[in-house]
């Protein structure tokens, strides 16, 4: 094979969602075994194959709701086997930050970086996401970071909608544990787990909404959705609107009492 050929087969795994290498050698699968495979003495180190998925859900609710601190929650989210993209990703990436900030942040699902880290928003969206946050006096001492999902969907895949609702109940219960007083979800995906939108709306007429989460029993919490910003990344142009709802973030902080001093300039 030639550079050019090797390129284009590159270009072509990094396509179709092949960006990692698993082994240091190349292993050609086509080829017929020479010898049965070794018996495994040693653990798998991946989990179970998931339950099916009303069962895998009834299990993250069973384990989600035994789970009455942030510590014992994310003990359930690490045994937990029931969504399959535990099987391919490298780490549990659950959260980042201040479990007792009064913001909390949701986002869709771990990335490379994230995945390899174990923590929520570390790559380059997560960098853009620090400083849109410093713009307004945040920091991630001031601010809870979690994800919708706990697992790396394959090539950063849009994750399925069995894939988010097998993980929705620890994202629910995380919001009881932590009574946050405001949510900010950034992207679709994550404020469309928590909140019944009209079908086929999508980010941008959600955006810059405020909407309140509502519990039985508890005070409603205001939340509001912006860009994803690996989304602003690649539309630069956007972050016109995710200023507006910085500004939007800001304020509500101030009326809720919750807002630090500005950064000095
Ligand atoms: N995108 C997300 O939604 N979450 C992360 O943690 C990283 C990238």
């Amino acid at each position: 094979m030639d550079r050019e050929e090797a390129r284009r087969l590159l270009d072509w795994y990094v396509g179709i969602g092949v960006d990692e290498a698993t082994t240091a050698t190349a292993v050609n699968r086509f080829a017929a075994p020479s010898a049965p495979p070794p018996v495994r003495t040693a653990p798998a180190k991946r989990p179970q194959a998931p339950a099916r998925p009303a069962v895998a859900l009834e299990d993250a609710r069973t384990l989600a709701a035994g789970a009455f601190s942030l510590a014992e929650l994310v003990e359930a989210i690490n045994a937990f086997d029931g969504c399959p993209l535990k099987r391919t990703a490298t780490t549990t990436c659950i959260a980042d930050g201040n479990a007792q900030a009064p913001i909390m942040i949701i986002g869709e699902a771990p990335g490379g970086e994230e995945d390899r880290q174990g923590k929520p928003f570390v790559g380059a969206a997560g960098k853009l996401l620090d400083r849109m946050l410093a713009a307004i006096g945040l920091d991630r001492t001031r601010v809870y970071i979690t994800n919708t999902l706990y697992w790396r969907p394959p090539g950063n895949r849009t994750p399925t909608p069995e894939e988010i609702a097998v993980c929705l109940p620890f994202l629910e219960r995380q919001v009881e544990l932590l009574s946050p007083k405001l949510l900010v979800y950034v992207g679709g995906t994550a404020v469309k787990a928590m909140f019944d939108t009209a079908p086929g709306e999508g980010i941008t007429r959600i955006r810059g909404r405020w909407l309140r989460l509502e519990r039985e029993g508890r005070e409603p919490v205001p939340a509001i959705a912006m860009f994803h910003p690996a989304y602003l990344l690649r539309q630069p142009l956007k972050k016109r609107d995710s200023w507006r709802d910085l500004l939007a973030i800001r304020q509500r902080m101030e009326e809720l009492g919750i807002a630090p001093g500005m950064p000095k300039v």
